[in-house]
């Protein structure tokens, strides 16, 4: 029984980069920064069970759109529940690695990342993938809009910072979420230069 659970924290944290779901104080941190008011395209990255995407399908309006993109179809089940009890917003699920889904130069609004940025480094490679998926964010958001992103110790908040050309708008923390963990807000500052190296590889939608 204890292996069982340390096995299952394990491959979370390896897999997924966290130990359990935000806590309801690390979402709220986040989506506080967002304007609900207004008609918005927004991204959610890495949705895992839905933390974050219930309250983004609650609080969004009408008129705005939600695309949802995690890499694995084993949290559909959650996802397409939270779809359903919501029918009159719009919102797809998306299994595809974020960087073949950000093919479309600056078109979110605000986009909201829980990636586990830090398990992408990779000496080796200088981080390409890391950069790629950066890159990838910087590329897709709108002049102006927002990104948000949370991360425990603080990392990659400089790698952020570089891609970006600016430093970010706001750093907070949330003690209450296990781990700890910090809230990013960067905007996308006008006339940035395009990323000269992305993936565009055709996109899945789940089904
Ligand atoms: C830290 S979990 C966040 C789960 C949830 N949003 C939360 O805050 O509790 C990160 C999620 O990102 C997903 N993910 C990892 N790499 C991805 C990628 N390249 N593209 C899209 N999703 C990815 C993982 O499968 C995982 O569900």
């Amino acid at each position: 029984m204890l292996i069982q659970l340390y096995r299952h924290i394990q491959r979370n944290i390896k897999e997924d980069g966290l130990i359990v779901s935000s806590s309801r104080f690390l979402v709220s941190a986040m989506l506080r920064r967002v304007d609900f008011s207004r008609d918005l395209r927004i991204l959610e990255i890495g949705s895992g069970r839905g933390a974050i995407t219930a309250q983004l399908i609650q609080r969004m309006s009408p008129g705005s759109s939600l695309d949802i993109c995690e890499i694995k179809a084993e949290y559909n089940e959650s996802i397409h529940r939270l779809m359903a009890s919501h029918p009159n917003k719009q919102v797809a699920l998306y299994n595809s690695c974020v960087t073949q889904l950000l093919t479309r130069p600056g078109h979110y609004d605000v986009i909201i990342s829980s990636l586990p940025l830090k398990n992408f480094e990779d000496a080796a490679s200088a981080n390409a993938f890391l950069y790629q998926i950066l890159n990838a964010v910087q590329y897709g958001l709108r002049e102006g809009g927002l990104y948000l992103q949370y991360q425990y110790f603080k990392s990659n908040q400089s790698d952020i910072e570089q891609v970006f050309g600016k430093s970010m708008d706001d750093v907070s923390f949330v003690p209450l979420n296990i781990l700890p963990a910090f809230v990013y807000q960067m905007s996308k500052p006008a006339a940035m230069a395009t990323p000269a190296v992305l993936d565009r590889a055709p996109l899945n939608e789940s089904s």
